[in-house]
C-alpha cells in the first residue's frame, strides 16, 4: 500500500493483506449466505437455532477452526496475541479501562432495572416500537480535495447493529437497504449485543444482513465486539480495517479509506499506522467506532471521520437531548454531522440499540453520505 495491487475497486476487495485473498476473494460469493435469506421468525433468525439449522453458515464453520491461529495469520503474531490478551484481562469490566471510567454497557443488572422501570410506567412497548423504525438520513460532504471522478460517490453508513438483540430493527434494515443506491458500504462497529460471551448469534445475524448489502463492504470493530469475530466477518465478505487502509479507485483517481481498531474500551487504535500510507493532500476517510478520537483524526489530516458508538443517547429527553453519550466527547458531536478544524465528522446514532432495545426521541438511522467535489 499504496500500489496497484492494493487498490479496492467498488465491487472488489483489496488484495493487500497477506493471506487475505485465500479466505475472501476466490469464489467468496459462492460461499455467502444466499441473498434470499431473510429473518424468517423471531425464534430462529438470529439465535443458536439458526446456526444449527443452516450448515452454510460460514461464521459457524470458522468458529470450529483455530481462531487464534487465523488471527495470527491475519494480523501478525504480536498484534493478535496482544489484542486477545487485552480482551481476556478486561472483558466486560464495569469500572476503569477505556476512555471513560464507568461502562454502563458492561453493567448487566442495568438491563433488568431499565426494562422493569419502563414496563412499570407503561413505556416499554412504545420504546421497542421506536427502536424498529429506522430512518434513512442524508449527509453531503463537500471537499476540494475530493477527486472530480468521485463527485457523487455515495457511502452507505451502518453503525451499532447489536444484531442479536434487535431482530425487528434488522428486518427493517434489510427492507430499507434493498432500495438504496450506493457505491460502498461501511459499518462502524458494535455487531454484538453483549460485550462478553458467545459471538455466534451475532455472526449469524450479520451473515443475514450482509447478504442484503452490495459489495464492497468495509467495517471496524466496536467496544461490544471481540477480535475473535474477525475471521467470521471477513468470511462473509466484510473487509475489516484493523488500523489499516485501502485505496478506493475510480479510473486513475483515488481516495483512501482507513479504519482503526476499538479506541473506546480496549484502546487498541493506531491512527498513525492507519493513516501512514495516505499521500499528502489526497482525500481520506477514517472509520472509527467511537468519535472520541476526533482530535487525533483531524490532526492526522483525515477529511472525513465516520463513527457511531454514542447511539445519540438512545434514550433522550424531548428535543433529542441525550441523558448520556457514554463517551468523552463534546455534546454536539454526539449525533449527526459536525466539524472539527478541517475535518468533517459524522456520528451515526446507530441502527440497533444496546442494554435495552428501546429508543426515545432518537430514532435509529442508516446514513447515505454523498461526496461532492468543490
Ligand atoms: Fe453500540
Amino acid at each position: 500500500m499504496p500500489g496497484q495491487d492494493d487498490r479496492a475497486m467498488p465491487g472488489q476487495y483489496d488484495r493487500a493483506m497477506p493471506g487475505h485473498d485465500d479466505r475472501i476473494m476466490p469464489g467468496h460469493d459462492d460461499n455467502r449466505v444466499s441473498r434470499a435469506v431473510v429473518f424468517p421468525s423471531p425464534k430462529n433468525a438470529l439465535g443458536s437455532q439458526a446456526c444449527e439449522q443452516d450448515p452454510t453458515d460460514r461464521g459457524q464453520l470458522l468458529m470450529n477452526n483455530d481462531i487464534p491461529r487465523q488471527l495470527e495469520q491475519r494480523l501478525g503474531r504480536l498484534y493478535a496475541r496482544q489484542r486477545l490478551g487485552i480482551e481476556r484481562d478486561h472483558e466486560a469490566q464495569i469500572f476503569g479501562q477505556g476512555v471513560n471510567f464507568f461502562h454502563p454497557e458492561n453493567w448487566y443488572s442495568a438491563h433488568v432495572v431499565i426494562r422493569n422501570v419502563l414496563k412499570l410506567i407503561g413505556l416499554y412497548g412504545r420504546g421497542c416500537r421506536n427502536a424498529e423504525r429506522i430512518v434513512v438520513t442524508h449527509n453531503e460532504v463537500r471537499s476540494k480535495q475530493l477527486p472530480p471522478s468521485f463527485d457523487g460517490f455515495t457511502i452507505l453508513h451502518i453503525s451499532d447493529l447489536h444484531v442479536d438483540m434487535n431482530e425487528g430493527a434488522m428486518r427493517c434494515l434489510i427492507e430499507q437497504v434493498g432500495g438504496l443506491h450506493y457505491d460502498l458500504c461501511v459499518m462502524t462497529g458494535d455487531y454484538r449485543g453483549k460485550t462478553f460471551g458467545s459471538f455466534q448469534a451475532a455472526l449469524n445475524g450479520m451473515a443475514v444482513v450482509r447478504a442484503h448489502l452490495k459489495d464492497p463492504v468495509y467495517g471496524v470493530l466496536g467496544n461490544h465486539d471481540t477480535i475473535q469475530m474477525i475471521p467470521g466477518l471477513e468470511a462473509m465478505g466484510i473487509r475489516m480495517l484493523l488500523n489499516e487502509c485501502v485505496v478506493i479507485a475510480r479510473g486513475d483517481q483515488r481516495i483512501y479509506l482507513a479504519g482503526i481498531d476499538d479506541a473506546h474500551y480496549f484502546r487498541v487504535d493506531n491512527i498513525e499506522k492507519a493513516g501512514s500510507q495516505v499521500q499528502d493532500g489526497e482525500f481520506s476517510i477514517l472509520l472509527s467506532h467511537t468519535p472520541e478520537i476526533y482530535r487525533q483524526a483531524a490532526y492526522a489530516n483525515f477529511n472525513l471521520l465516520l463513527s457511531g458508538h454514542t447511539h445519540g443517547g438512545q434514550i433522550c429527553l424531548p428535543g433529542s437531548i441525550p441523558i448520556t453519550l457514554d463517551s468523552v466527547l463534546p455534546r454536539h458531536m454526539g449525533a449527526g454531522r459536525w466539524q472539527y478544524r478541517n475535518m468533517i465528522g459524522y456520528t451515526s446514532v446507530g441502527v440497533g440499540s444496546s442494554i435495552v432495545p428501546v429508543r426515545f426521541n432518537c430514532p435509529p438511522e442508516i446514513t447515505l453520505h454523498h461526496l461532492r467535489h468543490g
